[in-house]
């Protein structure tokens, strides 16, 4: 089986983070002492570094009591929607958006609402349908951007239409996922909520190591929000978990200083099979004009022309899933975003298993191809 499906790339650990790693564990050595514990918040220095990397982006007035280090960013997370959110709190998420909003927004007791967004006009969110689509009772707006899995960059002049909404309905809280901010392929930077004015203090941002910093499996992560907000998750993480250890923030710290490197790096290295990915899916009987994504190393396809006419959406979009699987390259069923009869293919992922998944992933999609031997939609790859 090849996984075109996980959420994690195949990036190596840049060499500074492993660097900084081992010489925390080092000191524990040399010291023969116990490893250290953070404060709950996080290292200073980390929160420092965030700071100092958000305000390179614009977050001008930003200061470290607003930022908390985490588990992951789904522990962020988790922390934040618990002390946000009450029991039965209407919670809005376009769609299509990743998959791990829906069980963290009910188990932190809030109902969530999507506003499905459309592939035809590449997943514009209009300010006028995001009003229509609040309430007086709104309490959270939920935004990836980049967002998982579609890779749609919300530019800084999208952003404040929508915050032009937004600032009309003070009890909201809204929330930007950027743990992707750094996997850009787009003429602009990603751009942060931080940098955005926030007129009732309600805008937070949840980022996260684990993509774009190629720390996955370290479990950092981080929530930047007012600092009321802020110190309210800090005392439920210290309540309920254990402080990031120290030798994860340090690499943290290492990659943090070296963002912009660690992330010109990943594109570089995710270039060649990303294009193999958005001309192997140009190419397949019947595609549609595909938009290719700005952002994260995802490619979220249309093959809604591919699903049996006789099942309802979300049963074919499973069954197309399951004859991938059965011949060998795993896909996220986009029916778990929001999107049934899309899936979602990661192109952080070797070569040669690339290849090789998109070899298998057009004899299911376009048989007569491989049967006839004609000039397959691969030709131009293989
Ligand atoms: C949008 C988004 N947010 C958060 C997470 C969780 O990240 P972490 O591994 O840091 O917990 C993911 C992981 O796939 C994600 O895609």
């Amino acid at each position: 089986m090849i996984s075109l499906a996980s959420g994690y790339g195949n990036f190596a650990v840049p060499t500074v983070a492993m660097k900084a790693a081992q010489a925390a564990l080092a000191t524990a050595q040399q010291q023969q002492a116990p490893l250290e514990l953070s404060p709950a918040a996080g290292l200073p220095e980390l929160r420092e570094a965030l700071v100092q990397r958000y305000r390179q982006r614009g977050a001008t007035y930003l200061t470290a009591d607003q930022v908390v280090v985490t588990a992951g960013a789904k522990t962020g997370l988790f922390a934040l929607l618990s002390e946000m959110l009450q029991p039965g709190d209407d919670v809005l998420l376009p769609t299509p958006n990743w998959f791990g909003f829906y069980d963290l927004v009910r188990r932190a007791g809030g109902v969530l609402r999507t506003l499905p967004l459309a592939a035809a006009d590449n997943y514009a969110l209009q300010p006028e349908t995001l009003r229509t689509a609040l309430t007086p009772a709104t309490r959270l707006l939920i935004i990836s951007n980049p967002n998982n899995p579609t890779g749609r960059v919300y530019s800084r002049a999208e952003w404040a239409a929508l915050l032009a909404v937004t600032a009309d309905f003070p009890q909201l809280w809204v929330l930007s996922d950027e743990i992707y901010e750094g996997i850009c392929f787009g003429p602009e930077p990603v751009p942060t909520l931080l940098a955005l004015p926030d007129p009732h203090q309600q805008h937070v941002v949840v980022s996260g190591f684990s993509k774009s910093l190629a720390l996955a499996g370290w479990g950092v992560g981080c929530v930047v929000a007012p600092p009321a907000l802020a110190k309210a998750i800090t005392a439920r993480l210290f309540s309920t978990g254990v402080p990031v250890p120290i030798p994860a923030q340090a690499a943290a710290l290492a990659a943090t200083r070296a963002a912009e490197a660690i992330g010109a790096a990943l594109c570089a290295q995710l270039r060649p099979t990303r294009q193999f990915l958005l001309d192997a899916l140009a190419n397949l009987p019947g595609a549609p004009t595909v938009i290719a994504p700005e952002g994260t190393y995802y490619v979220f396809a249309d093959f809604t022309r591919f699903l049996g006419p006789a099942l309802p959406a979300p049963e074919a979009s499973a069954q197309l899933v399951q004859q991938l699987a059965a011949a060998g390259v795993a896909v996220v069923d986009g029916a778990t975003c929001g999107a049934p009869g899309f899936v979602r293919l990661s192109y952080a992922v070797a070569e040669d298993d690339m290849r090789q998944a998109l070899k298998r992933l057009i004899a299911v999609l376009s048989p007569s191809y491989v049967a006839e031997g004609r000039s397959t939609p691969m030709a131009h790859i293989s």
